[in-house]
């Protein structure tokens, strides 16, 4: 059955579309249908991360509006035939999307897809709640520092009421991804701890990424990390948070700055 999960955060910039086009592709490699769905009207990211800027005809706003009809507007991926985008629009504004238009596109979207991935724009208001209001899953993408704890707070609270899942009486599913996670600020104390993250939010571990060169030059070739460079650390953090999402069991390790030799006396000296 399609499973939709709608990728959020509240605070701009932790990055979502990055773990939205990553998980998606990670799902897709796994050989499952999987389209990723950009909500953020108006600013559109999801389309250039994913390399297919230079191939939007029309966008999610023309098929909920009824100009296009949805297989006009899904676009497929050249490198994977499992992975498909479905762009917002850069033109029109945010309230172009109509809460009835959103349900009838996913409903479509669930007859052809295994998963359908939610790229959502930042914030707490509309355009949030439309993006998470048809999810049966939340990723709750979260850097380890202070502003970005309170509002992934604040986005699970609407998760738990604003949602159609929550309005039915049952249980959102709400995964955390901590993100741009940079073992060596953690150990100076730069940073939360990982625990004190979970502590602050109590929702299950997805995963955590770390902060890599490697996602900027994916983004700026126009992939997902994982296809980009698939051997690189965060690929293979995603990687292991597409199983965990796919229901397999996997331990999360937390990423360590390993020093060598070199490394250690010069610490010592330092210290
Ligand atoms: N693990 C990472 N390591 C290094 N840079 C990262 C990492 N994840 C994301 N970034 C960078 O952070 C910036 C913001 O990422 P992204 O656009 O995915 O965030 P977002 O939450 O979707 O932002 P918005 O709220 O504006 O939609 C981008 O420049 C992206 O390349
Ligand atoms: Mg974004």
């Amino acid at each position: 059955m399609a499973k939709v999960i709608v990728v959020t955060s509240g605070k701009g910039g932790v990055g979502k579309t990055t773990s939205t086009a990553a998980l998606g592709a990670a799902l897709a490699q796994r050989n499952e249908k999987t389209v990723v769905v950009d909500f953020d009207v108006g600013l559109r990211n999801l389309d250039l991360v994913m390399g297919a800027e230079r191939r939007v005809v029309y966008d999610f706003v023309n098929v909920v509006q009824g100009d296009a009809k949805l297989p006009q507007a899904l676009i497929r991926d050249k490198r994977l035939e499992t992975l498909f985008l479905l762009p917002a629009s850069q033109t029109r504004d945010k309230d172009s999307l109509t809460p009835e238009g959103v349900e009838r596109v996913i409903n479509e979207l669930k007859r052809h897809f295994d998963w359908i991935i939610c790229d959502s724009p930042a914030g707490i208001e509309r355009g949030a709640t439309l993006a998470m209001r048809h999810a049966d899953m939340a990723v709750v993408v979260t850097n380890p520092e202070v502003s970005s704890v309170r509002d992934s707070d604040r986005i699970i609270g609407l998760l738990d009421s604003k949602t159609a899942k929550a309005e039915r009486g049952e249980r959102m599913e709400k995964h955390l991804l901590l993100t741009r996670y940079d073992a060596k600020r953690a150990e100076r104390g730069d940073m939360l701890k990982v625990d004190d993250v979970l502590e602050i939010l109590s929702i299950p571990l997805l995963g955590i990424i770390p902060e890599s060169m490697d996602v900027l030059r994916a983004s700026n070739i126009g992939a997902p990390v994982t296809l980009a460079d698939s051997n690189s650390a965060p690929a293979s953090a995603y990687f292991e948070a597409a199983r965990r999402l796919a229901g397999e069991v996997v331990p999360v390790a937390i990423p360590s700055e390993k020093r060598g030799l070199f490394g250690k006396i010069f610490g010592r000296r330092a210290a």
